[in-house]
């Protein structure tokens, strides 16, 4: 398709686009008075509005019922959790057994370590991107400490290329290939968070196994974003957040994948608690731990519900429309976005470049030249909500659910005209 940069054009993609009522299943912060352009999805996704119907539901459960609410609540909440698992399976390529949502992000990924991460004096190596997610930095760094090696020795990361602003997939695989049998972990972010490169995970997954390592994955700016197949890529283990672009709330509960072939694995260890047991003998409250054969026996403590329930709404909404159609609108939003920014560059020349790779979800990012923060700062106040990662990159991800394309244009004004205001 060929696009224009015109506010007419703009609006005729909108008024194409299958998804455009979606956006009144959100609450849309306002700046003048006005709707903002919210590119921050991939940081804290908006609030669905049907969000605060399924907090009210557990709300007067617990008023009107009490304790009784644990099985007599509309959704009980002893298994609530379990309503959470087959649409999130959709949404990730995986059977229902091997979700579960619990926690959060880098508390799952420690826990999944405890299982997939044991180290011996040969095989001790843990695969990353350079520059990874700091959380997982930290976590990486203090599992390889934990288990007595020094991280320095432990930790290979994958660099770009000299010049380049992405990973070549072949520079991973053949850095797994020469650490080979040294190597116990591949542990990447799917998409990474700073330059929206959208890994390839099978073929990476492929060559981990290959080497007898296990392979997980970090999927905080993956899920709801791209298209997963765990189970069909053969993926150990893999969590994710549910704050971006699955849009449950600030800091809210993380899923966690575990491989079918895994799940029955006694050699496997876990760190347990009593909503890892079997169900149906829980409450017998028996000495001995009787895992429940699905992803639910990596869950610890009982659900917390009011956590779960925003997630509960969100997966509502992507059961409504599917990743398939989700995906085919990010494609189109995201070029439109990149064509934006390709003729503002004609007029603005050399005062930016999208590092964003074409393997990506909906986030472009794109290093400033000659600018600084304050032409971030000049469009926040200008009603554009972006994100400002350092040393000079502004994040831009374009949210299908609920950015329009007419969003796109405007904000492409405004850019602009803060360039050439010389901000
Ligand atoms: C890629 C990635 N990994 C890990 C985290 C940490 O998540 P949490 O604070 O929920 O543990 C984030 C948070 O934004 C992230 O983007």
């Amino acid at each position: 398709m060929t696009f224009q940069n015109s506010l007419a054009f703009a609006r005729s993609l909108d008024a194409e686009d299958s998804l455009s009522n979606y956006r009144n299943e959100f609450h849309i912060p306002q700046v003048n008075s006005k709707d903002v352009i919210y590119f921050t999805g991939n940081s804290l996704g908006l609030q669905p509005k049907r969000t605060q119907k399924f907090i009210d539901e557990v709300m007067a459960d617990w008023k009107n019922l009490g304790v009784e609410g644990h099985f007599h609540a509309e959704k009980p909440w002893w298994d609530y959790h379990e309503r959470l698992a087959a649409p999130l399976a959709k949404v990730v390529g995986a059977k229902p057994k091997e979700i579960c949502v619990m926690n959060t992000l880098t508390v799952n990924l420690h826990f999944l370590m405890v299982s997939f991460y044991r180290p011996t004096k040969k095989r001790f190596k843990i695969l990353c991107e350079e520059k990874a997610f700091p959380s997982d930095q930290y976590m990486l760094q203090s599992q390889a400490k934990f288990h007595g090696f020094n991280p320095d020795e432990t930790l290979v990361e994958v660099k770009k290329r000299k010049g380049e602003n992405y990973w070549r997939t072949e520079d991973v695989i053949d850095k797994i290939n020469e650490i080979g049998d040294e190597l116990a972990l591949v542990l990447i972010g799917g998409v990474n968070y700073y330059n929206g490169q959208f890994f390839n995970m099978q073929s990476i997954t492929k060559a981990g196994k290959g080497v007898g390592a296990y392979v997980g994955w970090d999927l905080a700016h993956a899920v709801g974003n791209v298209a997963l197949k765990l189970h069909e890529w053969n993926v150990d283990f893999a969590a994710w957040c549910s704050y971006k672009y699955m849009n449950s709330g600030p800091g809210n509960a993380s899923g966690i994948f575990v491989n079918e072939k895994h799940l029955s694995d006694e050699n496997i260890p876990r760190f347990e608690g009593w909503w890892g047991t079997n169900k149906k003998t829980r409450f017998l409250m028996k000495p001995k731990f009787e895992a429940t054969q699905s992803a639910d026996s990596w869950q610890v403590s009982n659900p917390p519900v009011l956590s779960l329930a925003p997630y509960l709404a969100s997966l509502e909404l992507f059961e409504e429309v599917g990743m398939q159609t989700l995906i085919k609108k990010r494609d189109r939003i995201t070029a439109y976005l990149e064509f934006i920014l390709q003729e503002i560059s004609k007029e603005v020349k050399g005062s930016f470049e999208i590092i964003t790779p074409k393997d990506r979800g909906c986030q472009l990012s794109v290093f400033l030249h000659g600018h600084d923060k304050s032409l971030f700062n000049y469009l926040m106040k200008n009603g554009v909500i972006p994100d400002w990662r350092e040393p000079n990159v502004i994040r831009l991800a374009p949210a299908p659910f609920y950015c329009s394309f007419e969003d796109m244009y405007q904000f492409g004004q405004i850019l602009k005209n803060g360039i050439l205001a010389d901000l």
